[in-house]
């Protein structure tokens, strides 16, 4: 069943039936499974006062008759234990702790709301048949693309997850230095995207645009001789590959690749073959962060020597985020990334004052798995930890999160609890 929820805290809309109903009152509650079920009661849980058959103006005369009608009395002052120190009251104007003090009044001023809407899914996926769980990410799997792939969409769109990116695990024997099978139109990704497409054609799919899966040497570009990664001759790559990509179907081309002048070559590349439709998310400001290791486990795609610190943006620097932001605003990005997350929330709040693109979080791979290892060791509340982090990104003004939670994370919303 897809789940309709949209907020949190959401109800269904009760207009149609007819509350006034003398003799009852329609009370909604949560079965275990969370789904919301109306119960209707007979009278008798409130006591109702018997009514007396007096008009408007007998009523009103009463009361200016100064014989007011009954009502509870004001209740007590509830007491303080024993102990407590009595001291005068602060005289403070302001006590903020006023709009926050009970669940309603939070409730009416949240300002900021998580929906299933908001996430991308990223999941990995293989040639196997089999879904194979990755160590370094407990709960993720490459999954087999013809199966498990398909199973776990299926999932997501049962709690209002529609957005997907995927990643490859690409075989080692068609790695190249110059990662050609990154466009082979019959390869993994383009094969996956038809499949999807033709069994969910209103599912929204993210694609990666980087030669880092299919690089022999683990860059995200071409690597020179003397270690130097090649800008220009990465782009026309990675041109083709974001072509072979919009022509399997994807939605969303996401070049994560951090090469220079990469937003404005793909858009042409994509108008010139007539994708004028498919849309960039560009990774605006993606740092060269540890954060990504269990990622690169996933897809065993480290660096075979080096690091990614010529092109990936140093963590140190915020500024320099500026430079991307309008760069690929120039070029005609119509998403701006952020990526890593939570360390970067300075980030997406610098791009979400500065840009008025939508802009993605990444809630990277080193993320979720901290979360996920301090909730296994029981140091963390793993689910509130979760929910809570994914907020965060919200509030610093990511649209949407790209997160390996977005399943979880979903059917929590959903108030499915697993
Ligand atoms: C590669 C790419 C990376 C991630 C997404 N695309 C890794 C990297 O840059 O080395 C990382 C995602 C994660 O850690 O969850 N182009």
């Amino acid at each position: 069943m897809a789940c309709t929820t949209t907020v949190v805290g959401l109800r269904p809309n009760l207009k149609s039936i007819n509350a006034t109903t003398t003799g009852c009152s329609i009370k909604l509650s949560s079965s275990r499974s969370g789904r919301s079920q109306m119960v209707i009661k007979a009278s008798g849980e409130h006591d109702v006062a018997k009514k007396s058959g007096k008009s408007i103006q007998q009523c009103e005369a009463d009361v200016v008759a100064g014989n007011a009608p009954e009502a509870p009395p004001v209740p007590r002052k509830p007491a303080a234990p024993p102990g407590t120190p009595v001291i005068p009251s602060f005289s403070l104007k302001s006590r903020p702790r006023r709009n926050r003090r009970s669940p309603v009044l939070r409730a009416a001023f949240q300002e900021t709301y998580l929906s299933p809407s908001h996430f991308v899914y990223p999941l990995f996926i293989h040639e196997g048949e089999e879904d194979t769980p990755i160590g370094a990410m407990p709960g993720c799997y490459r999954l087999g693309w013809r199966h498990g792939l398909l199973e776990e969409v299926a999932k997501a769109r049962d709690v209002g997850v529609n957005s997907i990116v995927l990643f490859p695990k690409v075989p080692d024997a068609l790695k190249t230095p110059t990662g050609d099978e990154a466009y082979n139109e019959d390869g993994l990704v383009p094969r996956a995207i038809r499949l999807l497409k033709d069994k969910y054609p209103d599912l929204v799919i993210y694609t990666d645009v980087a030669l880092d899966p299919y690089s022999s040497d683990g860059h995200d570009g071409i690597v020179r001789e003397d270690g130097v990664i090649m800008n220009d001759e990465t782009v026309h790559q990675l041109c083709k590959q974001a072509v072979a990509q919009a022509r399997a179907g994807a939605d969303v081309i996401s070049p994560s690749d951090m090469m220079d002048g990469r937003v404005g070559a793909i858009r042409e590349a994509l108008d010139d073959e007539g994708f004028q439709d498919v849309s960039i998310m560009s990774y605006t400001a993606k740092y060269a962060s540890a954060f990504y290791g269990p990622f690169r486990e996933a897809l065993d795609s480290n660096p075979r020597f080096g690091d990614k610190k010529t092109y990936q943006m140093n963590p140190a620097n915020y500024r320099e985020a500026l430079i991307e932001t309008y760069a690929d605003e120039d070029e005609g990005a119509d998403i701006l990334l952020v990526k890593p997350g939570l360390p970067y929330l300075d980030v997406i709040r610098l791009l979400r004052d500065r840009s008025s693109l939508p802009i993605a979080a990444y809630q990277v791979s080193g993320e979720y798995s901290m979360i996920k290892a301090g909730g296994v060791l029981k140091m963390i509340d793993e689910e509130k930890v979760m929910m809570e982090s994914l907020m965060c990104l919200r509030r610093a003004g990511a649209d949407i999160i790209l997160t390996y939670f977005a399943l979880q994370a979903g059917r929590c919303l959903c108030g499915e609890k697993r």
